[in-house]
């Protein structure tokens, strides 16, 4: 899949994007009919352990991009988050970070937010780097959000969040991420943008969905309500590890 490509899912056929983050699931994500990979800040989260997105530095993006690189070959678009604080910190250094990304395996980055930061996005994808945006519950704001509730709910709220999606087709990106937004407004921003929207807890009225991989395979506890698990994986760990133990403790291990 290329950029150009999606432009197509304005036309029915519904994107489907998920997070991956080593090259083990990269490989397994292969063999899937997953349109694209998003190498999601998240990981600072189900990853590392951390309470929220801020701690995924430019370095760890980075090494996570080479590995689901390695892992996913040219089979998938590999888009990958721009990192709490990196495209505040002017121009040359957004450039920089957003160079080191591609160089490590991106197709495209992710930026949370246009506000203030239009005229370094716009420089961004006129210097040949694809842009996705991101709108709505925008996780690396946590501190100033307060919550990770649903957002665009208020009139005011909607209206901001409608301009903010508007400014960011304009900038020149080619799709934008809804999350946490009232399934109406993410609907009004769906039917008025040429660029397909992708969702994640804003309902079904958006182009496409995207999903954190570990909370729709049981890996992590803390799962927003939305989400549908679709495996337990932890329990067949669990189950798994418990089964070499027991082999190892009755020396029957090399079976
Ligand atoms: O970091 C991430 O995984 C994301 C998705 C939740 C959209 O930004």
């Amino acid at each position: 899949m290329k950029i150009i490509d999606f432009y197509n899912f304005k036309k029915g056929n519904k994107i489907s994007m998920i997070t991956c983050y080593d090259y083990s699931m990269a490989r397994i994500l292969s063999k899937t009919d997953i349109d694209c990979l998003l190498v999601g800040d998240s990981l600072s989260m189900v990853v590392y352990g951390y309470d929220s997105t801020i701690y995924a530095s430019v370095d760890v993006m980075a090494e996570h991009t080479k590995a689901v690189k390695k892992g996913i070959g040219n089979s998938k678009m590999i888009i990958t988050d721009m990192p709490f604080l990196s495209t505040r910190k002017g121009m040359n250094y957004a450039i920089e970070v957003a160079e080191k990304i591609i160089k490590a395996g991106a197709d495209a980055i992710k930026i949370e937010n246009i506000e203030d930061q239009r005229d370094i996005i716009s420089h961004i994808i006129k210097s040949g780097i694809p842009v996705m945006g991101h709108l709505g519950l925008t996780p690396q704001y946590i501190k100033s959000l307060g919550s990770y509730s649903k957002r665009g709910r208020e009139i005011k709220e909607s209206k901001k969040i409608i301009d903010d999606a508007i400014k960011f087709q304009e900038a020149g990106t080619f799709s934008i991420v809804l999350e946490c937004i009232d399934e109406k407004t993410a609907g009004r921003i769906t039917k008025k943008l040429k660029i397909p929207t992708i969702g994640i807890g804003s309902g079904n009225r958006t182009d496409g969905q995207v999903v954190v991989i570990n909370d729709i395979l049981g890996l992590y506890e803390h799962v927003p309500p939305f989400i549908k698990k679709y495996e337990e994986l932890d329990i067949k760990i669990i189950n798994a590890v418990n089964k070499y133990i027991k082999g190892v403790k009755s020396y029957e291990n090399d079976k």
